[in-house]
């Protein structure tokens, strides 16, 4: 019965399409915004240079991947060259040094898995978490971002599909569902996949770019502007992508065998990565690739209880889309428990 699903089938589908851009417009960060995370970045700057001259700021996630919504917090990297075991005695010491400059709710959380500080910028009212030399979040932030670029439809998707997450409460990778990062890379897949494609898979062309980052190589072709219109021969709208997409999620993945992958552009077999039982805590039972660490299954976090919760989400939001008469406001209606 599902491959005969067709969204087509809605008579209101331009009014569908012309809702979900007003939605993704009305998410986009304002100019303003920008500038007061650089304006904390600046400073930060300032900061940490005074005690570590040798050390590099870097933003990463949604603050620097063009998927950050309005009102986001940053996430920034710091550099520096340093034991992994003294990574602790330095988020102390940026604690502190931060403290002192009135930034404020400083906390350093050093055994958290990703140890990080947090801090809050009266200023520009702006929050914001620090970890150090995560370089790979760097990198496959650049990655993100320069897939942005290629079409417009990526980061309307991401964005629905992030804000569809957050408010049905799948968003919670401490509650076994899925980071932003995930939902960001199975849109990415999921464009890839379209017929025609409506994004390239550029870890499978010429590299123009190169880095090696704990001993994982991430190359790719990232001159994306020379792209042109890629995605130009396929015209289906946010609208059908979005059904499209939950539709794919609900009634078409193979959760048994199949694993996603950006960096092919394709599907693999959970069986080609040896995938296909627990593994301590890592059960694969929705399986994403991370692009460069390619051992790395995004959908670790999920568990047996989990998987139901998103699966039904995903049903949710795919019975929506084919019969809601108004499918924008109760798809992304809040969940309460
Ligand atoms: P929001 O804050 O929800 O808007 O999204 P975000 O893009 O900041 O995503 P998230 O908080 O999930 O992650 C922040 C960044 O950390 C991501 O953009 C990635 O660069 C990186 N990241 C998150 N999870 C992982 C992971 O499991 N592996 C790796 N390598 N990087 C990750
Ligand atoms: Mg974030």
């Amino acid at each position: 019965r599902n491959f005969k699903r067709q969204i087509e089938c809605r008579s209101d589908i331009d009014r569908l399409n012309a809702s979900f851009l007003a939605i993704y417009e009305s998410l986009i960060p304002a100019e303003e915004e920008k500038a007061k995370q650089k304006q904390l970045l600046t400073l930060l700057e300032k900061l940490v240079g005074k005690e570590w001259p040798e050390a590099r700021l870097y933003l990463y996630g949604s603050c620097a991947n063009s998927f950050g919504v309005l009102k986001s917090d940053i996430d920034v990297c710091l550099a520096i060259e340093v034991a992994d075991n003294k990574k602790s005695e330095v988020l102390l010491k940026l604690a502190d040094i931060l403290q002192s400059d009135n930034l404020q709710n400083v906390q350093a959380l050093t055994r958290a898995r990703v140890p990080i500080v947090k801090l809050m910028d009266p200023v520009t009212g702006i929050s914001c978490d620090i970890c150090i030399n995560n370089l790979l979040a760097v990198v496959n932030t650049k990655l993100l971002r320069d897939y942005a670029q290629i079409d417009v439809r990526l980061r309307q998707l991401a964005f629905i599909v992030k804000h569809w997450a957050k408010s049905r409460g799948v968003n919670e990778t401490y509650q076994g569902t899925l980071s932003s990062y995930a939902y960001v890379l199975m849109c990415i897949h999921f464009l890839q996949q379209r017929r025609p494609a409506i994004l390239p898979c550029l870890q499978g062309m010429e590299r123009t770019y190169a880095v090696t980052v704990d001993n994982v190589e991430c190359a790719y072709f990232d001159r994306v502007e020379k792209l042109g219109d890629f995605g130009c021969h396929n015209r289906e709208s946010i609208a059908q992508l979005v059904w499209a997409f939950f539709n794919y999620w609900a009634y078409c993945h193979d959760y048994a065998n199949d694993v996603i992958s950006v960096r092919t552009g394709s599907i693999i077999s959970k069986r080609s990565k040896d995938w296909t039982r627990r593994i301590g805590n890592d059960r694969h039972l929705i399986c994403i690739e991370d692009p460069f660490e390619i051992r790395h299954d995004l959908g670790r976090v999920v568990d047996k209880y989990s998987i139901k919760v998103l699966r039904e989400e995903f049903e949710r939001a795919a019975e929506i889309m084919q019969y809601d008469p108004n499918p924008c406001a109760t798809l992304l209606e809040p969940y309460i428990p």
